[in-house]
């Protein structure tokens, strides 16, 4: 087959929301947050089985207004994987508060409590959880360890929506949940942010912060601290399309998923992490390789695009002094071996086979020159 340029991800809008948009700006709405809003709002919640949520701009603000809202202040600490995307812990520097890196466990790529131990102090009042492409640790553990040391339990479930932790949405264990609608997320809103909470008191506290401190639109009296963090009616609208195709999508991402294991699963040299498809809808598909930069660009060559994983946080500029004494083994090697390979719901299985077939042959290239330099 000649193949299209596969890109490691796209997004996917039908006539629906054209539609859906045409309709809603007939129909004479204002635009900004209202109606729209809620309606997404109440299909969030009812589909993570959340009590509430509440739509904001983005995923990374999500979490900046979750940590105000549990009421961390400048200096307060809160602990951070440091295998993420980089708006996990910038979403906490933001404000003053201190992200601190602890390392990962292998199996999960998520944050291991028995360095997050080692990593508390006295100014340690949160943790966030972050599942690495929709896979979990134990929550049980991640509940009883926040509780033992009196910390706020915030997941950023940005990669998430779709995946469970023992059939319970993961998002939903902690104060409050955090997801992204960002494009290259499972479903879009362009830019876009949720966070759930069963909580309603800390939901309350989280749309003061959002909607200027004011307790309802449409009054001027301020009596807390509070900003403009709101969603649009407009970009709900196509939320609310796109949530009408999540259990397509997540079933499709993992039909992706199993596709690109099982095409792969005689190379020893490709890793990829134990994922339960029954409760994990990975967003991307995510291999581990030896050198991953030079199958990147073997992959581009056959007009394949894939991704490299996320650096270790403690190596992106910004943090790298404040760590320069600390190693991470885990989340280094792992981010050292990380590439994501194209993921979008739109790829059809003949795409997957033709990526597949061109990892073989890189595989089969480098087992020949081996052979050769041997003879
Ligand atoms: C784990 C994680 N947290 C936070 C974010 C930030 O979300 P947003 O781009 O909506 O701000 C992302 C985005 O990819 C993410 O993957």
């Amino acid at each position: 087959m000649e193949p299209r340029f596969i890109p490691q991800m796209e997004p996917w809008f039908d006539e629906a929301e054209a539609k859906a948009v045409f309709d809603y700006m007939k129909s004479g709405g204002w635009v900004m947050e209202f109606q729209k809003t809620e309606e997404l709002e109440r299909m969030i919640a009812d589909f993570t089985g959340s009590a509430n949520c509440m739509m904001t701009v983005n995923g990374t603000v999500s979490l900046t207004i979750a940590l105000l809202a549990l009421g961390l202040k400048n200096g307060d600490e809160v602990l951070v994987p440091n295998l993420t995307m980089i708006a996990s812990p910038n979403a906490a520097a933001l404000v003053g508060i201190v992200p601190v890196l602890v390392d990962i466990e292998e199996d999960t790529l998520c944050m291991d409590l028995h360095q997050a131990q080692e990593a508390l102090t006295p100014k340690t009042k949160a943790l966030m959880y972050v599942p690495f492409n929709g896979r979990s640790g134990d929550m049980e553990k991640v509940v009883q360890f926040c509780k033992k040391h009196r910390l706020s339990l915030i997941e950023d479930a940005a990669q998430a929506l779709g995946s469970y932790y023992k059939g319970k949405h993961l998002g939903t264990f902690g104060a409050f949940g955090s997801f992204s609608f960002s494009v290259p997320k499972v479903i879009t809103t362009g830019q876009g942010g949720a966070l759930v909470s069963d909580d309603a008191l800390s939901l309350q506290k989280a749309r003061k912060l959002k909607d200027f401190g004011r307790s309802r639109g449409g009054i001027d009296i301020h009596d807390e601290w509070g900003w403009n963090f709101k969603f649009t009616d407009i970009q709900a609208v196509i939320g609310i399309e796109q949530i009408k195709k999540l259990p397509w999508r997540l079933k499709r991402k993992k039909e992706i998923f199993k596709r690109y294991k099982d095409g792969l699963a005689d190379l020893k040299d490709i890793q990829f992490i134990p994922t339960d498809l029954e409760n994990t809808s990975p967003w991307f598909v995510d291999i581990f390789v030896r050198e991953p930069d030079t199958l990147l660009k073997f992959l581009k060559k056959e007009s394949v695009e894939s991704r490299r994983i996320y650096p270790a946080v403690h190596l992106q500029n910004i943090y790298r002094k404040s760590y320069a004494k600390k190693a991470f083994p885990i989340s280094e090697h792992y981010a050292s071996l990380g590439l994501w390979l194209p993921s979008s719901s739109k790829l059809k299985d003949e795409e997957i086979d033709y990526v597949i077939s061109v990892i073989r042959e890189y595989y089969n290239a480098q087992a020949k020159s081996k052979i050769k330099s041997k003879k």
